[in-house]
């Protein structure tokens, strides 16, 4: 089939809830993706941040395979070696005292636990979430979730959340109090723009949760598993949260939600309480099992932050050059760089000439590529990106 074959075909059938980009993708190599005709992208997608180990790896590929053959389907409620063998070697990576795991499908299902735990452990129900937050858009993600043009028509969501403004102290002093179940933060925020908060904030919200007997939720869904550039972005921090919500990543791609907690807050809810059919799937614990695997082996959380480093000295170089940008930020390979006008041309170009970038927001182009990105792609994103920008600023901010 070619890409048009393809595309006729997925418009005829598919839901229309995504904003779709002209391009059909078929295969991938490490940083890059192919399509139908065999045309090369730089992928600075990373499948929405889910490939950090670079596209069909083969030591991920070929621990699919090897489970596939020998068992794919096995439920929560037996045992499996798999699964086993994944919660081994997470164990090794997870911060101290996380020790309590849950295997789910995906970043909203995890939160939905993470919220369901807070509130059966504490005996309370506030919900504490940060304005621009993006937690998922099923019910109880979608109640946390900041944005109104995903909740507007939904509403009334699960009661009792309110925001708070992200990075701000004050409110975040006046707001989280005795009746507090939890605050829910992702300690970088991405879809909002890829939004650092100010180094005292997130240790501030570890104490006003300590203090008040509420739990600190991590949602990490995005900035897991070394995007940042360290393990889990807590450890910029300093802080170690109740709750971690893990996603994207996990699995090379393959769905997979992570909720873990310490056995004293996993074990307030009963047997029953909580399931998920596919939850633990030994595939997808395989998957895990080897992604997390060469994550280590390949020393990609390193390469993380060298190569981020490097990315986003080149995006501050641009960003001196060209009016056209307002800002450049994050850290390790989850950059943003803010526009002064609306992104969606500019990642069009960006597709012609062979770059996948993201958008966050009407004027942030973010980047997430796998992990395994090296200087000899950076470079060829950065100077694609200079060349449409240069075109965007002479259209758009005629001096
Ligand atoms: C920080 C964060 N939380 C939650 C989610 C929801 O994850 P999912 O789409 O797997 O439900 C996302 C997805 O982008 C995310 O970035």
């Amino acid at each position: 089939m070619n890409s048009s074959d393809i595309r006729m075909i997925e418009e005829a059938h598919l839901a229309r809830f995504y904003a779709r980009k002209p391009v059909t993708l078929v295969r991938g190599k490490d940083v890059l993706l192919f399509d139908a005709e065999g045309k090369e992208y730089i992928d600075c997608t990373g499948g929405y941040g889910t490939c950090i180990v670079g596209h069909a790896h083969p030591v991920v590929a070929e621990a699919i395979a090897q489970q596939a053959h020998k068992l794919i389907s096995c439920h929560g409620s037996t045992y499996n070696d798999a699964r086993a063998n994944l919660l081994s070697i997470l164990a090794t990576i997870l911060p101290s005292g996380l020790d309590r795991v849950f295997l789910s499908n995906s970043g909203a299902e995890t939160i939905e636990l993470a919220i369901k735990l807070a509130r059966k452990s504490t005996g309370k129900r506030k919900i504490v979430a940060i304005k621009g937050g993006f937690h998922g858009k099923t019910h109880g993600a979608l109640s946390a979730t900041w944005e109104s043009k995903y909740r507007k028509s939904y509403e009334p969501l699960v009661p009792d959340f309110v925001h708070i403004p992200f990075g701000n102290f004050e409110d975040a002093k006046a707001t989280i109090s005795k009746d507090t179940a939890a605050v829910l933060v992702e300690p970088i925020q991405g879809e909002s723009g890829i939004r650092v908060p100010p180094p005292d904030w997130l240790p501030l919200l570890r104490n006003l949760t300590q203090d008040n007997g509420a739990l600190m939720i991590a949602d990490e869904i995005q900035t897991g598993f070394g995007r940042t550039g360290r393990m889990f972005a807590c450890n910029h921090y300093g802080v170690t949260p109740d709750i971690m919500c893990l996603g994207k990543g996990i699995a090379s791609g393959l769905p997979m939600g992570v909720t873990v907690a310490p056995e004293r807050i996993m074990a307030s809810m009963a047997v029953g309480e909580h399931s998920s059919t596919f939850g633990g799937n030994p595939v997808v614990c395989a998957a895990a099992e080897a992604t997390i695997k060469v994550l280590l082996n390949e020393q990609l959380v390193e390469n993380a932050a060298k190569s981020g480093a490097y990315f986003k000295d080149q995006l501050l170089d641009m960003q001196r050059e060209l009016r056209i940008i307002r800002e450049v930020r994050g850290t390790g390979l989850m950059l943003g760089m803010e526009m002064r006008f609306d992104v969606y041309s500019i990642l069009q170009s960006a597709i012609q000439n062979g770059v996948l970038m993201l958008d966050a927001g009407r004027n942030v182009l973010r980047f997430l590529p796998p992990l395994s990105i090296q200087k000899e792609h950076i470079d060829r994103v950065v100077s694609c990106l200079k060349t449409i920008l240069v075109k965007e600023q002479v259209a758009k901010l005629p001096s």
